[in-house]
């Protein structure tokens, strides 16, 4: 598949996790479509630790030591941490015997990193994939409003409206799990893409595409079949789906082909007081199809997982 998309510099922020896992490989896949500058961890689906090993660890298998890992936050701004152990299991990579990686996070806080990086950057140069809860961002964005000028887009993995939510019935966890840092982030002047569950639903791996992915013959696409296995039969079992969504993987896949994906213009807002539409994003009705931000709703499933597999081939 020739990718269309011009070379794009690239911050990763994750919360490694088994969907962030897919994600961070197909980026990592692709260095000529892809500029990936750095990893930035934040707590999410385990503690700001794991997740920071993971994707020293995840960086390791794809031999790309070349990318820097800084941590980030290790709590959200206001409400209590919330974990998904149950989901992505304790370590947030199950099925994978997890170690020290060779290499740890740089020394320099995440946080710092995005404020000098993008402080520096030239007007609209930098891409922010943001696959888990945006502590991070709201916080640099505290720091020094200005960096926004730097992004070119803001592609979050959150978010749900046409779609239930998966932490409550209305919320997502990523939102759920910060709803203050992705109202911030709502509130800046940033050009924002949202990948909710609306379209996250409907690229589901089966039990039977990870069979085919685990016979890709690399060792990448053997540990992605053994580590998403477990992860997607959680979702096949509480949905009755026939597979699981790797939800963070489809902002990478909109970055290397848009074409696979469909979307609305939309007025986006984050439910922060408590009860129980906490965390919920709410699109409003009388602004459907305008809007700034950018609202993803359909995709074209066999598509991404052509790109997914060219990709796990390619990797060590
Ligand atoms: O709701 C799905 C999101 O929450 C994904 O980013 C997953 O990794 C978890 O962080
Ligand atoms: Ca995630």
């Amino acid at each position: 598949m020739a990718l269309v998309t011009p070379m794009l510099n690239l911050i990763i922020d994750t919360d490694p996790g088994v969907d962030d896992m897919v994600a961070l490989l197909l980026a990592m896949a692709h260095p000529e479509a892809l500029n990936l500058m750095a990893i930035t961890t934040v707590a999410g689906n385990v503690t700001l630790e794991k997740t920071t090993r993971n994707a020293c660890l995840i960086r390791e298998w794809a031999r790309r030591g070349d990318v820097p890992v800084y941590a980030g936050a290790d709590r959200p701004l206001q409400r209590a941490p919330l974990y998904a152990e149950h989901v992505h299991g304790s370590e947030g990579l199950p099925e994978f015997a997890v170690h020290p990686p060779a290499e740890g996070a740089a020394a320099e806080p995440a946080v710092d990193y995005l404020v000098r990086t993008l402080g520096g950057a030239a007007p609209a140069s930098i891409t922010l994939a943001m696959l888990g809860p945006q502590t991070n961002l709201a916080l640099a964005l505290r720091r020094a409003p200005e960096i926004a000028r730097a992004l070119r887009q803001v592609v979050i993995m959150g978010g749900a409206w046409f779609n239930a939510g998966n932490v409550t019935p209305t919320a997502e966890f990523n939102l759920f799990a910060d709803p203050h840092a992705a109202a911030e982030v709502l509130a800046s002047d940033v050009p924002l893409v949202y990948i909710p569950l609306d379209v996250t639903h409907k690229v589901l791996t089966s039990h039977q595409r990870l069979e085919h992915i685990g016979a890709l013959g690399t060792r990448a696409s053997e540990r992605v079949a053994a580590v998403v296995a477990p992860y997607i039969q959680h979702d096949i079992e509480r949905y009755g789906l026939p597979g699981g969504p790797v939800h963070d993987a489809n902002v990478i896949g909109w970055l290397l082909d848009p074409g696979l994906y469909e979307g609305i213009a939309a007025s986006v807002e984050v439910t922060c007081e408590e009860g129980e539409d906490f965390g919920r994003s709410v699109l409003r009705e009388e602004a459907m199809g305008a809007g700034s931000v950018t609202w993803l709703t359909g995709a074209d499933s066999e598509g991404f997982f052509s790109l997914l597999e060219a990709a796990l081939s390619r990797l060590p």
